[in-house]
């Protein structure tokens, strides 16, 4: 039952998603916690995405989860302000900067965003999503949608600020909370090496990975995200 002893958990969306990324998140832990989204369609940066977030915050401290550019936000949340963290959720998300053929292809992206945005929605969906679950029509759909309704100026806006990031990899050691890092076994943009890596540098953190799942686990895997959100939630709340 939710009472006012329940952690807030605010959760932060990746690239060109909005709380429809979460919404199986917000339902099924809203008994336990008190569930936002954050918003990171504004920020120019990284580090503006993450004191955005900080500043609308529903309380002085909270729990956070985010998945990929949530993630790398998340990272720098617990950059500029980690005493205001109980606890830290990393999905499908990366604790280093991009390499010089991931800048190229970023370029790429965004050139193409201008002009064919629809495009480059079609092309990436193959990447975020498991196999079988490009097969569901109805989820393809759902997330073209959110895409679309945020638009190509979002999306160059977002690109940008997740080209620009600093690497996190030198930080992950500070991080003295509750830490989860969790990922899609079939994750073709953030695979599990990129987890394996931050758990071994994160003191005391666990590593979940979800069978039949690519990136965008919080949608392709909703009741085992919920299940290993609900466990690490936990930690903080008995
Ligand atoms: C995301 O899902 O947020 C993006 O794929 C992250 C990225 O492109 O690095």
């Amino acid at each position: 039952m939710l009472t006012t002893q329940c952690p807030h958990l605010v959760l932060l969306p990746g690239l060109v998603n909005d709380s429809r990324l979460w919404q199986h998140q917000a339902a099924g832990l809203a008994n336990i916690a008190h569930v936002s989204v954050g918003d990171l369609t504004k920020g120019h940066t990284i580090a503006e995405m993450a004191s955005d977030i900080l500043a609308s915050a529903p309380a002085p401290q909270f729990a956070l989860a985010g998945l990929s550019m949530g993630g790398y936000v998340a990272l720098e949340i617990m950059r500029q302000a980690p005493e205001r963290i109980l606890a830290l959720a990393l999905l499908d998300t990366s604790a280093r900067p991009d390499t010089p053929i991931a800048l190229e292809n970023r370029s790429a992206a965004i050139e193409q965003a201008e002009s064919n945005y629809q495009s480059v929605i079609k092309e990436l969906m193959p990447k975020q999503l498991h196999p079988i679950h490009m097969e569901d029509a109805e989820l393809v759909g759902m997330i073209t949608d959110m895409a679309m309704s945020l638009g190509n100026k979002t999306f160059i806006r977002q690109q940008r600020a997740i080209a620009g990031r600093i690497d996190s990899i030198p930080s992950l050691s500070l991080i003295k909370c509750p830490t989860l890092v969790l990922c899609g076994r079939d994750d073709a943009i953030t695979p599990i090496g990129l987890h394996q890596e931050m758990v071994t540098a994160i003191e005391g953190s666990g590593l979940s990975i979800i069978d039949d799942c690519g990136h965008l686990s919080a949608l392709e895997q909703p009741a085992r995200v919920n299940e290993a959100l609900a466990q690490w939630l936990a930690k903080i709340t008995s």
